[in-house]
């Protein structure tokens, strides 16, 4: 086997009260800086903007985490000409300059993990321990991500008598990064300093619900830029509602790239209104965008059970079943079928739901009320045409939806076909194995599959034609780490390359050649 080049960085041991504690400290500090205000950076400078809106605890919604400036259709016209008057020395500014200013955002990022996990339990409901895995990965997104761009400047040379070929990479200007609320920190993170490290001016949107946590990835990057000498205006922070400021940016012909990860229908507006020349636009645009899931785990007669039940339970209930990599599909082969059905509903049971700021939460809040009553409503209506087999009781404040299964799934189905987005997981029935690869490849959604099994020649099967960006074989379908796990899916899953894998930064770059006759 090949060797990991990379190392990443280390979870929390949070066995160990003194990694625990500090995550705890942390907690109380950060419920003293509640409230604070959120303000566009644009052209060099924090804004005041004419509207605000509230980011709220989603497991205590009373409490105001942040004061969200609305950047205005003004303010996003100014941060588009200011990253276009910056370009030209950025894309100049040497990659060591550019892959240093990424190091020591991860450093930045490192050093305040207890923090930042704190702002993740508050703004976006996370438990501890998971928000503390995606700080690990947003250290590695940067690090790697400056590993890589060191790489690829290299380019390559090849010279035969009276000629000499350079073939390189060039940035491709304005880069438009829209990020999502489910991985507040390390997706957004990933986008923005892949963008930057290959050369390319960046305006990042995040998402309305984690606009605090995107505050803070924005102070580090400034202070890195600020450190390294580099004028502000290659950075620009637009805190907005998407639908009002997002179509202003994918539209605006001095745009290059749009990277976007959130869901299939926005993620297919972007494609479609990027893909329009706008008057005086000289370039096609590239937009990458990784979008949902309606991710299956197949478990067949040889499993073991105990391994699997933990698998999918992990997969399908971990942050509540907001990720778009979570198991939203159990598919189970005849001869296990209640056996399984009856070990899941029992751990199911076990989980501990509520306060994702208590150690013991396994399970807390979605993200909104709008979720939430979203959700209420898929599950009402899910009774109608499947078996409810469980839906565990939630507190009664805060956004909470119960775990819950349903059997007797037909796979056609809203339950079976459409990403739901929560903590609700739909048990399919099959005869044998081939039709549990046909009915999880039955979705327009191909990111992550997982399958427990010790049959050889199921496992080989499932390497074949499980169509998924990333499948699974005996342990959880979620959690990919940088660069041993490049992570992405295809079909409406998204389009581009995996992110942290070796493809990535490439679709940030324009690549050249050039001849010389001497
Ligand atoms: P979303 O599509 O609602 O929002 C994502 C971002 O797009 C937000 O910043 C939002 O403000 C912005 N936006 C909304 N409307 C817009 C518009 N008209 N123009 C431009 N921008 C607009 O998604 P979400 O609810 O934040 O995230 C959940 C979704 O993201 C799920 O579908 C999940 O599967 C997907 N996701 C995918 C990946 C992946 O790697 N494939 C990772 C995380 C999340
Ligand atoms: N990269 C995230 C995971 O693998 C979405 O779960």
């Amino acid at each position: 086997a090949a060797p990991l080049s990379f190392p990443a960085a280390a979870d929390s041991d949070f066995s160990q009260p003194s990694q625990r504690d500090p995550f705890f400290q942390a907690l109380q500090k950060v419920q003293t800086q509640l409230g604070q205000k959120v303000q566009p950076w644009i052209a060099g400078q924090y804004q005041a903007t004419p509207q605000a809106i509230p980011s709220l605890n989603p497991a205590n919604p009373e409490q105001v985490v942040g004061e969200i400036g609305l950047t205005s259709p003004e303010q996003v016209e100014e941060a588009l000409a200011a990253a276009q008057a910056c370009f030209p020395l950025w894309k100049r500014t040497p990659v060591s300059v550019r892959a240093g200013i990424l190091r020591r955002v991860a450093e930045q990022i490192a050093d305040q993990r207890a923090e930042l996990a704190a702002w993740m339990v508050l703004e976006v409901g996370k438990p501890i321990p998971q928000a503390d895995g995606e700080i690990s990965e947003a250290i590695d997104f940067c690090r790697y991500y400056a590993q890589q761009m060191e790489t690829l400047e290299r380019g390559q040379e090849r010279h035969v008598p009276g000629e000499t070929n350079r073939y390189h990479y060039q940035p491709r200007g304005l880069a438009v990064v829209i990020a999502p609320w489910n991985f507040p920190l390390s997706i957004a993170c990933g986008m923005t300093v892949a963008a930057l490290v290959t050369g390319n001016c960046v305006l990042l949107k995040p998402a309305e619900q984690s606009s605090v946590i995107a505050a803070k990835l924005a102070g580090f990057i400034l202070t890195a830029l600020s450190e390294a000498g580099i004028p502000a205006g290659v950075f620009q922070f637009l805190p907005g509602v998407g639908e009002a400021i997002g179509p202003l940016l994918v539209k605006d012909p001095r745009v290059h790239l749009i990277a976007f990860t959130g869901s299939q229908a926005v993620g297919c507006q972007i494609l479609a209104q990027a893909a329009q020349l706008a008057p005086g636009q000289q370039h096609i645009k590239r937009v990458i965008a990784e979008m949902g899931g309606k991710n299956a785990i197949i478990v067949d007669e040889s499993a073991d059970l105990d391994q699997a039940v933990k698998g999918v339970i992990n997969s399908a209930f971990g942050y509540s079943g907001q990720k778009c990599s979570a198991c939203s599909r159990v598919i189970l082969l005849e001869p296990i079928h209640d056996l399984f059905l009856g070990r899941l509903i029992e751990a199911t049971q076990s989980l501990n739901i509520g306060d994702p700021a208590h150690p013991s939460t396994q399970v807390g809040p979605v993200i909104d009320g709008e979720a939430q009553a979203r959700l209420q409503q898929a599950i009402q209506s899910a009774q109608s045409y499947a078996h409810l087999e469980l839906s565990l009781p939630v507190p009664e404040r805060g956004y909470f939806v119960g775990p819950t299964l349903f059997s007797q799934v037909d796979p056609q189905s809203d339950l079976a076909q459409r990403e739901l987005f929560g903590p609700v997981l739909a048990i399919l029935r099959v005869p044998n194995f081939s039709t549990a690869l046909e009915m999880a490849n039955a979705t327009p959604y191909a990111l992550t599959g997982g399958l427990y099994s010790r049959t050889p020649s199921h496992i080989e099967q499932a390497r074949q034609d499980f169509a998924v960006g990333n499948l699974y074989i005996n342990r959880d379908i979620t959690g990919a780490l940088v660069e041993r796990q490049p992570f992405g899916g295809f079909k409406l899953s998204g389009v581009g390359s995996k992110a942290g894998g070796p493809d990535y930064l490439l679709q940030f770059l324009e690549p050249r050649t050039l001849t010389e006759n001497i």
